[in-house]
């Protein structure tokens, strides 16, 4: 959550930072704001709301320096005003700070700083960071010139950094006081400051919270993400937590905190995967409906190469066949419409495999003090690769001895980088604050997963394993035929636009389609929806049924398509607005459902890869006759970085 980006160089920081707060807009959109060195002096310009407002007042003012910061910011510790975007500014404006995480101790650092005469601007936790780098870097101002008792040719001292050009190795003033201010940091952070007697010179400091910095051809570039850097650098280094990185126009170093001093330590380079670079939304109105046309590639794209006709391999996951077939318990952890994959793969990894699996929200699980022994497999499941709970959930699952296993649509991301292996689901960059593609991009990979543990364990022989890795291949064009014609999803989205509350229900399969369908429009539409499993409608929710009141189906083709519709009538006898999701060639639905969405018929193990499609089309399609924004709905952020 916040996007921040930095660049010092040769061309105007204004565009550029502009530019890459735009690709980092999904990270949250309540505030923006820059910071560029103008001259001597550092100019900061701050608005509430979009990128496009920030764009719209800083294009005036014809900013010219090559050296700036920028914030896009979703508020956590006070409201989203002017006051309280980023950049923040030191007392005397000459340090500016942009920050993504959060400081816990902020509060009693904040009264510290005030007792010592600080004056704060606004209510975050992140204002404190600029205030105590002020403070370390007069203290450790006053000491080097002491010790080094520098005098201009009168004789007269002169402040140290005038003096003390950033040798080769040796961290900068600016780069000791971020050292010394994080170090009464407790929370997560990812830092850029910048500093008016440090010309041209970023410093950047990261715990927790992800930053890269890259060289590119006019400048060096730092961000939250890939996105923001794609196009202007080849290669970049992801800070490690508590590593600190010190930029100038032409290079970076980075520094280790090691006691008191910073030590050099070499870059870790990656190179960038082009296919994450800023997507581009084509003939599109709007990102999320092109990621749903993109679901067919993505799962043809997460099949390729797994398959010889024999044998299925997933080398990334760098367990042997001996190791897998020791695994004895599956746990996966996720949030969000990553949490509703993992509750597919249950059912497969169970039903396939023979192997219990639970599935949890990774925010419950490190508290929960679960049951890991050498034998469990630990799967966290997540879009981004940064989701904050995920990551402390890998952590803790890591200290107990799992072996850990990722998956995640973001190469190098901390999911990836700290699981012991990783499938990586290929759905490429996914824009869209609602994620659609990249939910079936996991259902894919977990179900590869599912069927690799069932050939360990040789619990499928080879003929069945080809037989379901070919229909799994044929959901892409299944997809596509769902995709093509749209029609009775847009006649369901009319009857349900005004409605104040819809249920989602289904069993089995259908139950976890029916949770990702609720959440989808949620997020959109801002229309509250609840998913049931079907059954568990008459323990309590279908009190809230009355007449109109939208009641959507899964009621696909499976062993317990008769029993939903059963339920089906129930919620259809109380007056219920039947919308039902069921497969071609179903003559009785018709009978039951006010209205029905057909989608070819699909084995129910794989079900959930189609039948989710025409429920996200059909939450996009709520959203747009409410006249909500699709990409970026109310209070949300793409990547959820706080816990
Ligand atoms: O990046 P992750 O998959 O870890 O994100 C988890 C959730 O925050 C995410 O799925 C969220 O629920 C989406 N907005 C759903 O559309």
């Amino acid at each position: 959550m916040c996007g921040i980006v930095g660049y010092t160089g040769s061309r105007p920081a204004a565009p550029l930072l502009i530019e890459g707060l735009k690709r980092l807009e999904y990270r949250g959109y309540d505030s923006a704001g820059i910071a560029v060195e103008e001259g001597a002096s550092i100019k900061a310009v701050c608005r509430t709301g979009k990128i496009a407002q920030l764009e719209q007042s800083v294009t005036p003012l014809h900013l010219t320096g090559a050296c700036g910061i920028g914030h896009t910011r979703w508020a956590t510790h006070g409201e989203p005003t002017e006051a309280n975007a980023h950049p923040h500014l030191a007392c005397d404006g000459s340090i500016a700070i942009v920050h993504n995480g959060i400081i816990e101790n902020h509060g009693e650092l904040r009264r510290i700083l005030e007792e010592r005469g600080h004056a704060f601007a606004s209510e975050t936790d992140s204002e404190v960071i600029v205030h105590l780098i002020e403070d370390a870097y007069s203290m450790l101002a006053f000491e080097a010139s002491e010790e080094d008792d520098l005098t201009d040719a009168a004789g007269m001292r002169v402040p140290h950094t005038v003096a003390a050009e950033m040798s080769a190795g040796e961290p900068s003033l600016l780069a000791q006081a971020v050292g010394m201010a994080c170090g009464f940091l407790i929370g997560s952070w990812a830092l850029c400051v910048m500093a008016e007697f440090e010309p041209g010179k970023i410093v950047c400091a990261r715990k927790e919270s992800p930053l890269l910095v890259g060289c590119g051809a006019d400048g060096v570039h730092v961000a939250s993400d890939v996105t923001a850097l794609a196009g202007h650098v080849e290669q970049a280094c992801v800070l490690a937590d508590g590593q600190i990185a010190e930029l100038d126009a032409h290079a970076f170093n980075v520094f280790a905190q090691d006691g008191e001093m910073l030590t050099k330590v070499d870059a870790d380079l990656m190179v960038l995967d082009a296919r994450m670079d800023a997507a581009d939304r084509g003939q599109y109105p709007d990102f999320m409906l092109k990621e749903i046309h993109e679901q067919p590639r993505v799962i043809r794209d997460t099949l390729e190469d797994r398959f010889d006709g024999t044998r299925l391999t997933i080398d990334e996951l760098g367990l042997t066949h001996e190791e897998l077939n020791l695994i004895e318990r599956v746990y996966i952890i996720a949030c969000g419409t990553s949490y509703h994959a993992a509750l597919v793969a249950k059912n497969l990894i169970e039903g396939w495999a023979r192997i219990p699996c639970e599935v949890e929200v990774a925010s419950e699980f490190r508290y929960r003090n679960p049951i890991i022994t050498p034998s469990t497999l630990v799967v966290a499941v997540s879009q981004s690769g940064e989701t904050a709970d995920t990551l402390a959930a890998i952590r803790d699952a890591r200290i107990k001895g799992a072996k850990v296993f990722g998956i995640t649509n973001v190469q190098g991301s901390p999911v990836a980088r700290e699981s012991d292996g990783v499938i990586y689901t290929r759905a490429n960059k996914e824009v869209a604050v609602a994620s659609t593609k990249s939910f079936t991009g996991q259902i894919v990979s977990l179900t590869l997963l599912a069927l690799l543990l069932a050939q360990s364990k040789g619990r499928l022989n080879q003929g069945q394993i080809r037989l379901l890795f070919s229909e799994l291949v044929d959901t892409a064009a299944q997809a596509e035929a769902i995709l093509r014609d749209v029609q009775s999803v847009k006649e369901a989205a009319l009857a349900c636009k005004d409605a104040r509350s819809a249920m989602f229900i289904g069993r089995g399969m259908g139950a976890a389609v029916a949770e990702e369908g609720a959440l989808k429009l949620k997020e959109v539409s801002y229309l509250h929806a609840e998913a049931y499993p079907a059954g568990e409608m008459k323990h309590g929710p279908i009190a809230l049924i009355e007449p109109g009141f939208p009641v959507i189906a899964v009621a696909t083709e499976s062993p317990t398509y008769e029993k939903v519709l059963s339920n089906i009538q129930e919620a259809k006898t109380r007056g219920a607005f039947v919308v039902a999701v069921a497969t071609e060639g179903d003559e009785r639905i018709g009978q039951h459902a006010d209205r029905v969405i057909l989608i070819p018929k699909v084995r129910d193990a794989l079900s959930p890869i189609t039948a989710i499609i025409p429920l996200q089309l059909l939450a996009r399609e709520i959203a747009l006759l409410r006249g909500c924004n699709i990409d970026q709905p109310r209070n949300l952020a793409k990547s959820v970085t706080v816990e």
